[in-house]
């Protein structure tokens, strides 16, 4: 996938250092129950590419089109929620390029991708409250509070947008 900044491509082995500074950055993962060991950002980058081969997607690299440094990643990742499978779609940005832009611009492209080449009827974003750049991003995309469940224990707001919207 390509956007005015951006390329959303299939991650491999030898993106484990851009993501491990994106991932295992403790203070961007505060949301989450605790950053990246690189030890984790290996079985991701294995996670999603078993993921392309069984699904035809998964979450990508996100890297800049201008110099092609991976910044993140972006992309789909299959989830049950409350028996129903959903196409979530997922965001990480490098901490020092957060504020510009680039996980709104990467997450519309996954939506606009999700309905046209996945026949996805709706795609979410499960996001914690407490969560608010997350929460802006899936607001800019579109999509909107549907419900809140618990996940690992962790109260979590489904957002979602319809193909129809
Ligand atoms: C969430 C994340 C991907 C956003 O990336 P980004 O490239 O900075 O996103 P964007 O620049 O497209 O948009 C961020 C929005 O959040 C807003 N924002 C940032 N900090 C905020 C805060 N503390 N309170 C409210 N809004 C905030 C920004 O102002 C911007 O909105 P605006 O365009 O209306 O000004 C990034 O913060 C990140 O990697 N976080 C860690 C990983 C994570 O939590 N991922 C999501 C899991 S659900």
């Amino acid at each position: 996938m390509e956007t005015e900044r951006l390329i959303l491509r299939w991650m491999r082995p030898d993106d484990e250092d851009a993501l491990f500074a994106v991932l295992g950055d403790p203070i961007s993962m505060k949301y989450y129950p605790a950053a990246f060991t690189r030890e984790d950002v290996r079985s991701w980058i294995e996670r999603w590419r078993k993921s392309y081969a069984e699904n035809g997607y998964g979450l990508y690299a996100m890297a800049l089109k201008a110099t092609g440094k991976v910044i993140g990643d972006c992309g789909h990742a299959r989830q049950e929620v409350d028996g129903a499978t959903e196409i979530e779609i997922g965001y990480h940005v490098l901490r020092e390029l957060q504020g510009q832009g680039y996980a709104t611009e990467a997450a519309r492209a996954c939506a606009e991708y999700g309905f046209e080449r996945l026949a996805a009827e709706k795609v979410i974003s499960l996001i914690r409250p407490e969560n608010l750049p997350s929460r802006r991003v899936a607001e800019k995309v579109g999509m909107k509070v549907e419900k809140e469940i618990l996940r690992k224990d962790l109260v979590h707001l489904v957002y979602s947008i319809l193909r129809s919207a």
